[in-house]
């Protein structure tokens, strides 16, 4: 009986230690897959700090005609527009500017400023946007307002973009 006992506690033995190698081991295989599933699905940054880019200057700006711009970068063609009535989000010393992204984000049309309807409006699948809201998207397949630009007006009415608000059509992030 004592050397079934002393088999048994050896086995028992044996048993915890090839325990203890088998989840070091896959700890450590965990932490490798990890590690890589970790490097291989990283995001990009999604804070990102935009350029302060000089735009325009209000003497440029006549109300409502669209002042192309471009923002943050030569390939992200723009729009400042001169409203006439102060509106959230409006810059300048009467509120009435603001800046928009001019191309759709539905797949990336060049929209087009109408001034009747006040409206952007897309030729693509005919989105229509609203830049007295926002960009508040009003009709069609966009899924998403219109990009707008963070404006600063300076002393000398020098027109700064600082940022935007949406993400621009065919960027995987807004990092620049
Ligand atoms: Fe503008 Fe489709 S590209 S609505």
């Amino acid at each position: 009986m004592k050397r079934c006992d002393r088999l048994v506690d050896q086995g028992r033995r044996r048993f915890l230690a090839g325990a203890g190698l088998a989840t070091a081991g896959a700890a450590a295989t965990t932490f490798v897959s990890s590690g890589r599933a970790r490097a291989a699905t990283a995001p990009a940054a999604a804070l990102v700090k935009y350029p302060a880019n000089r735009l325009a200057n209000v003497k440029d700006l006549r109300v409502g005609e669209p002042f192309d711009v471009s923002y943050p970068d030569e390939n992200a063609p723009g729009v400042l527009l001169k409203l006439g009535r102060t509106v959230p989000g409006g810059a300048g010393p009467d509120g009435d500017i603001v800046g928009f992204s001019a191309v759709c984000p539905h797949k990336g049309y060049p929209l087009v400023y109408s001034a009747g309807d006040r409206s952007f409006n897309c030729p693509g699948h005919y989105s229509r946007f609203d830049p007295e809201a926002g960009g508040q998207q009003i009709w069609g397949h966009a899924t998403q307002n219109l990009p707008q630009y963070d404006l600063r007006v300076d002393e000398h009415g020098d027109i700064y973009a600082e940022g935007i608000d949406e993400l621009l059509y065919g960027r995987l992030s807004n990092v620049i």
